[in-house]
């Protein structure tokens, strides 16, 4: 699999958090789809850098977020975010090292680590929020 496309069923219910994680999914496709090309090149570093900053931005977001609201599972939300950045990290030390199944680590880490930590964690998370703040983050602060 090198493509990730969104599904309604990821969403989480909450409009920010979505979006992000719709733009995670654009980013692990693109970084998917450089490495079944057969790049292993400076496009396919490229895309992994974007991709790691992106899931750091995504999960510092998250994370302030549920700060926030006070959320009891905040703790647990850090440390399964420490972890899927570890993943990203050993994904860019393989691609480096030109290690072969760069690939087939990306397609694991979304298809079984990624997408059930949004659609149960993050979403029982959001659900048990009660709705607080699914608006977007200009509109929720004018509301403040
Ligand atoms: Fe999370």
């Amino acid at each position: 699999m090198d493509s990730f496309p969104w599904s309604d069923e990821y969403a989480t219910g909450n409009w920010a958090i979505d979006a992000q994680h719709r733009r995670l999914l654009e980013l692990a496709s693109l970084l998917g789809e450089a490495l079944a090309a057969g790049r292993a090149d400076e496009i396919a570093a490229e895309a992994l850098a974007a991709l790691e900053n992106y899931t750091r931005y995504h999960f510092a977001e998250e994370e302030a977020y549920f700060a926030s609201i006070r959320a009891p599972s905040l703790a647990r939300h850090r440390r399964m975010h420490a972890s899927l950045v570890l993943d990203v990290e050993s994904m860019r030390f393989n691609l480096v090292s030109r290690h072969p199944g760069v690939g087939a680590q990306l397609a694991r880490w979304v298809v079984s680590c990624l997408l059930p930590h949004m659609m149960y964690e993050d979403t029982a998370a959001i659900a048990a929020t009660g709705g607080k703040r699914s608006t977007p983050r200009a509109q929720a602060a004018a509301e403040e």
